[in-house]
């Protein structure tokens, strides 16, 4: 069922929302979504710049990728999408829970602070062959010469989870999807496992899988749009401030 959002979430006071958010809700803050038509890919292949094996045969193309993406990154402000979800963690405390496939810091800059990035972190880099902790690093790598070396002898990465690696935080994904009655996805394509079947796992194994609702906000439908009792078309951030509005 699609509908546009003049109506509000209906949420209770013993609802706990689990929200899953994509590219799409930082589209309106000016960062590239990954498959649109301004899509980041489309002047990169993908195992170029998001592999391990990109990675190792181009390290510079690769730093370079992501240098850009922290100066976009560094530019653009949160959008009222974001500040909506922030709004509504303020309300619902410990019964909101968000997971964020994106990479940029624009939740945290609205106020978000329960939430996890499955896929990395823009401003973290770690080193790509000891288990040193990932660190806070706005530094732009342009060339060869601006990258820097581990004590080990490693190259400094950056802290994204790329394609054949394993996303982060799952056990805590996988405990607050459990508990959650309502899950909101916001701005995602549908396309990228696991994230993408996590509307899945609710409607089929949640515990209380009948009482769990499950709502997407987009311009367009995403690739698992089937599994969504309910759609609403439109961007997140004329979509989201009317939807979460307090009483
Ligand atoms: N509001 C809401 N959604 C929007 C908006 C908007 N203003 N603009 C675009 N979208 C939607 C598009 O319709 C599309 O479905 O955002 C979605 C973006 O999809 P993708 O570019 O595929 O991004 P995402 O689903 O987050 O990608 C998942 O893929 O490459 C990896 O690790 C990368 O985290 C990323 C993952």
């Amino acid at each position: 069922m699609c509908s546009h959002a003049t109506t509000r979430l209906p949420l209770g006071p013993y609802d706990r929302v689990f929200v899953l958010t994509g590219a799409g809700i930082s589209a309106e803050s000016g960062l590239a979504t990954f498959r649109g038509s301004d899509g980041l890919w489309e002047g990169e292949r993908v195992q170029d710049v998001a592999t391990p094996r990109g990675w190792k045969r181009d390290p510079e193309r690769v730093w370079r990728f992501y240098s850009l993406r922290r100066s976009a990154a560094l530019a653009a402000q949160p959008n009222a999408a974001h500040t909506a979800l922030a709004e509504l963690e303020e309300r619902l405390g410990d019964r909101f829970f968000l997971c964020t496939q994106n990479v940029d810091d624009l939740h945290e800059r609205a106020g978000s602070a329960n939430l996890v990035h499955m896929h990395g972190e823009l401003f973290q880099s770690c080193c790509d062959s000891c288990t040193r902790a990932s660190f806070r690093d706005e530094q732009l790598y342009l060339t060869k010469s601006d990258h820097a070396l581990c004590d080990c002898g490693g190259r400094i990465r950056p802290d994204i989870v790329w394609f054949g690696e394993v996303p982060y935080h799952m056990e805590r994904i996988f405990e607050e999807l459990a508990r959650c009655t309502v899950m909101l996805v916001i701005g995602t394509s549908g396309v990228v496992q696991p994230a993408a079947s996590f509307v899945h796992w609710a409607n089929e194994h949640h515990p209380q899988r009948e009482a769990v609702r499950t709502y997407y906000v987009g311009p367009e439908h995403p690739a698992n749009a089937a599994a969504f009792h309910k759609i609403f078309d439109g961007r997140a951030s004329e979509v989201l401030p009317a939807l979460l509005a307090a009483d």
